[in-house]
C-alpha cells in the first residue's frame, strides 16, 4: 500500500486517464495501481483482528449481558436528582401501588448481596419496579426469565407476581406468579411469554407484586430475556452476531482503563467476579457507574467461547488511575502477581488445577488457548516511574511459571523485555489516515524510536512485536462517520502490511449503548466516550460506519500481504473552516488556578483584561463550574473536565496572556480560543494526554480531535507558568515562559492523500483482495495491474462503502452507511475502475498464479 500527495508521473498520468470515459462518473483524480502477485509481504497470522472490551459505555450492564434489571442488588450510587423527588427508593426503583418499599440493610442474604429491597403490605396490593437500562425490551411472542431472592414477614406468606407492564396507561403485557414464599431467603424462578400480539416497546418496567398483609423483601433481581444460543444468564443476540460478522481472533479482556479502576478497592478483582452470581458483590467501575459483575470471568469465556476467540488476558498491575501505585518488592504487588499467575490458571490451566476447578465449576471444563498476557494498562500514566519494577516482577514470574506465554508491555521499558508492546491511538480521522504506514520498515536511515501520547512512532528493533491493542480515529458521535470509518480502514491496511511485526490489534471502544440523558430521573446519558464501534438501545443495535468498513476487511483479509505500488494525481485541496470566536480556560481531571488573563488584538489593542471575581459571573462554563478568588479562576472541581469561556464570539486574530499553575490531578493546562459555545472551540492543551503532552485541539458540536503535531511536554505541581497563545488566521502559536512550544496550521479534516490502496492474497481460494480508499470529494479513476499472474477470472466482486463523510448510522437509520456489493465482468491483467468520493473499495480478484 502507497499513499502518495502527487507523483512525478502524475501529470503525464492525468492527461493521459482524464482523456478516457469510464463508467459514465467524471472522475477528476487518477491513479495507477501495480500488484505484483510474486511480491509478497508478511504472512497476516490468524491472530490478526480481535475486539477490545472494558466496562464503559454500559458495554456490558445494559449491553452485552443480557441481563434487563439495572440496579439488582441496590447498590448503584444515587444520581442527582431533580430537586424534589423522593429519594429514599434505590435508583432505578419505584413504588407501584398501595404500600411502603424502603432498603434494608438487615438480616441480609449474604455478604455478597448486603443490601434488600422491603415491600410493605397494607391489605391491596403493591409492587416494586425497575426502569431497566433506559426501558424493559418488550417483544411479541418472547420468554423471558425473572429471578429473586424473596423472604416474608410480619405475616405475609403469599405468592409474588413478577410481570412486565407498560408505562403507558399499566398494560400488563405477561406475567408469572410464584409458589408461596417462606419466611427465609429463597431464590425463586419463573418464566413468562408475551403474547404474540404484544407491542414491541422498550417503555416498559419490570415488577415485583404482592397482595395481603405484612411485609416482602426482594434481593438480586433479575430478569433475561432469550440469549444467544439460549444460554442462561447469557448475552444479547443480536450484538453478538454483529461481533461474529468481524470474525474476531481474540478478545482483549479485559483492556482499558476498566483493568486498573479509580483505585485500589475498585481496581479489576477478577477473585470477585466468578461463581455463582449471588457470589460476586460488585464494585465501582472506572467510567462513573458501578458494575453488577453480573458480566464477570465466565461470562468473559463464554463470549469467546461463542465467538471462536481466544482470550488475551490483561492483569492488573499495581497502578490505579487516581495516580497511586505499589512498589516491586512490596507485599501488595506479590500479591496482585499471584493474583495474576492464578488469574492465568483459571483461564487456561487444566480442570484438575486450583483455579482451573474453579472455571469448571463455573461452566468450562476445557481450557482456554492463552498465548498472549498484558501487564496493567497505559502504565504511561504512571508518572512515579514505577512501572519498570512492578512490569519486572510481573513478568518474571508469568514467564518462570509460563514459559510459552507472551507478554506485552503497556509502556516503554528498559530491562527485561517484553514480547509485545501495546501501542495506543485515538487520533483524528485525518492523522490516523497519515499514520497508516508508519510501521513500515524504514527505506533509509531509521528515525529515532519515541513514546509520545501512548504509542511508539514505528517498528520496534530487536525482534519486539507492536499490539495495537487500542486504536480509532475520532470523528462521529456517539458512532465514527463514514470520514472516521475511511480512515479506520487505512489504517487496518497498514497493519496488515505490517503483520510481521502487529500480530494482534483491536478497535476501541467496541460498544456503546447510545441512550441520552433523562434529565427528568436524574439519569445520565449511557456513554461516556466519544466514538465507538457497535451501537444500540434496549431495543435495537447498529454497527457504525467504521464497524462496516472493518467488517468487509474482516471477511476479505487474505493470508498475505502484498506488495503494490500507487501513484496518484493530487486531490483538490479543502478549505480550512473560518476560524473566530473568544477565550477560556479548562481543566481534564487536574486542579488548577489562572490568573493575569489578558486578550490583546492584531494592533496591540487591549480587547480584555479579566478581573476575576468581578467578571466570572459573565463566563460560561460546561461540564463543572467555576469560580474566582480575587485575583485567579479555577474550577470548582479540580477533578471534572470543564472549561470557561468568555469574549466575543466574533473576534479573530489575538493574543492570550496568563499565569497558570497546577495544585494536583492528571494533566496539565487547557487555553480555549476560537470558543463559540461549550460544544464548539479550540483549545492548547498543555500537559494533556497524561500530562505528556503540548497540542491543540478543536470541537465541533461536542466531537473534539486533535490537530497539529503533538510536542512532549510535562508539567510540574506548584509552580507558576507564563502562558502565551497567538491566534491569526488558522495558525497558533504557543509559548511557555517565553518558549515557543506549540506552532500549528489548522488543516482541514479530509486527508491530504489523494488515494491509499493495498492488496492481501488469500491462497487457498487464489484471490486477490484489493482495498481502496477513496478519501476526497473527487471521484478517483484508477488502471489497476496484476504482474505474476497467469490468467484473471473476469467476473469480480466489488464491495463498496461510500456516502457523506460526515454521514453516522443511528438506532433509527441502521445502515445509511453500510457496504454495497456487486459483481463487475472486465477484470484483467489490467483493467480500470473508478472509486466514488468519499468511499472504501474491496475488489475480489480470482487468479491463476503463475
Ligand atoms: O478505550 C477507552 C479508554 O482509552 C481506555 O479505557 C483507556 O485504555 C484509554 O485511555
Amino acid at each position: 500500500m502507497k499513499q502518495l500527495k502527487s507523483a512525478p508521473a502524475c501529470a503525464a498520468l492525468m492527461a493521459a486517464f482524464c482523456s478516457l470515459p469510464v463508467q459514465g462518473v467524471r472522475a477528476d483524480v487518477t491513479a495507477n495501481l501495480d500488484i505484483d502477485l510474486r511480491k509478497q509481504g508478511p504472512a497476516i497470522p490468524p491472530t490478526f483482528g480481535g475486539l477490545m472490551t472494558e466496562e464503559i459505555n454500559h458495554s456490558y450492564d445494559g449491553g452485552l449481558f443480557a441481563e434487563l434489571v439495572q440496579n439488582r442488588t441496590f447498590q448503584d450510587p444515587a444520581p442527582r436528582r431533580p430537586q424534589g423527588s423522593p429519594q429514599d427508593l434505590p435508583v432505578h426503583w419505584s413504588l407501584v401501588g398501595d404500600g411502603k418499599a424502603s432498603l434494608d440493610r438487615t438480616d441480609p442474604v449474604n455478604s455478597a448481596l448486603p443490601l434488600s429491597l422491603r415491600l410493605d403490605l397494607s391489605g391491596g396490593t403493591a409492587g416494586v419496579a425497575n426502569d431497566g437500562y433506559w426501558g424493559i425490551p418488550v417483544r411479541p411472542g418472547t420468554k423471558y426469565t425473572a429471578s429473586f431472592y424473596a423472604r416474608g414477614g410480619a405475616g405475609f406468606a403469599g405468592p409474588v407476581t413478577a410481570s412486565i407492564l407498560t408505562d403507558d396507561g399499566n398494560v400488563t403485557v405477561a406475567k408469572a406468579v410464584t409458589k408461596p414464599v417462606s419466611g427465609a431467603w429463597q431464590k425463586y424462578t419463573v418464566t413468562f411469554t408475551t403474547d404474540r400480539k404484544a407491542p414491541t416497546t422498550a417503555k416498559a418496567r419490570f415488577v415485583l407484586s404482592a397482595t395481603g398483609i405484612g411485609n416482602v423483601s426482594f434481593s438480586l433481581v433479575s430478569l433475561f430475556p432469550p440469549t444467544y444460543q439460549n444460554t442462561p444468564g447469557g448475552l444479547r443476540p443480536d450484538l453478538m452476531k454483529l461481533m461474529a460478522d468481524l470474525h474476531p481472533a481474540f478478545i482483549r479482556l479485559p483492556g482499558g482503563n476498566y483493568v486498573e479502576g479509580s483505585t485500589f478497592p475498585t481496581r479489576f478483582n477478577w477473585k470477585q467476579m466468578i461463581g455463582p452470581a449471588d457470589q460476586r458483590p460488585g464494585h465501582q467501575g472506572c467510567w462513573g457507574y458501578r458494575s453488577s459483575d453480573g458480566f464477570g470471568m465466565p461470562e468473559y469465556l463464554l463470549w469467546c467461547k461463542q465467538l471462536k476467540a481466544e482470550p488475551v488476558l490483561a492483569v492488573f498491575a499495581g497502578y490505579v488511575l487516581n495516580g497511586n501505585h505499589v512498589d516491586a518488592g512490596s507485599p501488595e504487588l506479590a500479591q496482585y502477581t499471584q493474583e495474576a499467575l492464578e488469574e492465568i490458571e483459571y483461564v487456561s490451566g487444566p480442570a484438575t488445577s486450583e483455579w482451573g476447578k474453579r472455571r469448571a465449576a463455573d461452566g468450562f471444563p476445557e481450557p482456554f488457548p492463552l498465548h498472549y498476557v498484558e501487564i496493567g494498562n497505559e502504565d504511561w500514566f504512571d508518572k512515579s516511574g514505577s512501572y519498570e519494577g512492578r512490569y519486572t516482577q510481573i513478568a518474571t514470574a508469568i514467564r518462570a511459571k509460563y514459559p510459552k506465554l507472551k507478554i506485552i508491555a503497556t509502556a516503554p521499558v528498559k530491562g527485561l523485555q517484553p514480547d509485545l508492546y501495546d501501542d495506543h491511538f485515538y487520533r483524528s480521522a485525518r492523522q490516523l489516515m497519515t499514520q497508516a504506514r508508519q510501521y513500515d520498515p524504514p527505506t533509509g536511515p531509521a528515525e529515532p524510536l519515541r513514546f509520545a501520547g501512548g504509542a511508539f512512532n514505528g517498528r520496534q528493533p530487536n525482534g519486539i512485536q507492536t499490539f495495537i491493542g487500542e486504536w480509532a480515529a475520532q470523528e462521529g458521535r456517539p458512532t465514527p462517520n463514514l470520514n472516521s470509518a475511511l480512515a479506520d480502514a487505512a489504517f487496518i491496511m497498514g497493519m496488515e502490511q505490517n503483520a510481521d511485526i502487529i500480530p494482534i490489534e483491536c478497535y476501541a471502544p467496541l460498544l456503546v449503548n447510545v441512550n441520552p440523558a433523562d434529565t427528568a430521573k436524574g439519569y445520565p446519558r449511557a456513554w461516556q466516550w466519544g466514538t465507538n464501534l457497535i451501537g444500540y438501545d434496549a431495543l435495537n443495535s447498529f454497527g457504525s460506519a467504521s464497524y462496516y468498513a472493518q467488517s468487509m476487511l474482516a471477511k476479505n483479509r487474505g493470508d498475505r500481504a502484498l506488495v503494490s505500488t500507487l501513484q496518484a494525481g493530487p486531490s483538490t485541496p479543502e478549505q480550512a473552516p473560518a476560524a473566530r470566536g473568544g477565550i477560556g480556560v479548562g481543566t481534564w481531571h487536574t486542579q488548577v488556578e489562572y490568573t493575569d488573563i489578558t486578550v490583546t488584538g492584531p494592533d496591540g489593542r487591549s480587547l480584555l483584561t479579566v478581573a476575576p471575581d468581578r467578571d466570572l459571573k459573565s463566563w460560561q462554563a460546561t461540564g463543572g463550574r467555576w469560580e474566582a478568588t480575587e485575583k485567579a479562576i479555577h474550577p470548582a472541581n479540580g477533578d471534572s473536565e470543564s472549561w470557561a469561556m468568555t469574549g466575543d464570539p466574533n473576534w479573530t486574530d489575538y493574543t492570550v496572556q496568563l499565569k497558570a499553575r497546577k495544585q494536583a490531578g492528571r494533566e496539565g493546562f487547557i487555553v480555549l480560543f476560537h470558543s463559540k459555545d461549550g460544544e464548539n472551540y479550540r483549545w492548547w492543551n498543555v500537559g494533556g494526554w497524561g500530562n505528556t503532552l503540548a497540542r491543540c485541539e478543536a470541537a465541533k458540536n461536542g466531537d473534539r480531535v486533535a490537530y497539529g503535531a503533538g510536542v512532549p511536554f510535562t508539567v510540574e505541581t506548584g509552580r507558576w507558568y507564563d502562558l502565551r497563545l497567538e491566534v491569526k488566521g488558522n495558525r497558533v502559536r504557543g509559548y511557555v515562559d517565553g518558549k515557543l512550544v506549540t506552532n500549528t496550521n489548522e488543516e482541514p479534516a479530509a486527508a491530504p492523500v489523494s488515494a491509499i490502496a493495498s492488496a492481501t492474497y488469500a491462497t487457498a481460494d487464489h484471490t486477490i483482495l484489493v482495498k481502496v480508499v477513496n478519501p476526497g470529494s473527487d471521484a478517483l479513476d484508477m488502471a489497476i495491474r496484476l504482474d505474476g499472474v497467469g490468467k484473471v477470472d473476469p467476473k469480480g466482486t466489488a464491495i463498496v462503502l461510500a456516502g457523506d463523510p460526515n454521514a453516522v448510522n443511528t438506532v433509527e437509520q441502521p445502515t445509511n452507511i453500510a457496504p454495497k456489493q456487486e459483481t463487475f465482468t472486465n477484470a484483467s491483467e489490467s483493467f480500470r475502475r473508478t472509486f466514488p468520493p468519499h468511499s472504501f473499495t474491496l475488489l475480489r480478484l480470482t487468479v491463476k498464479p503463475q
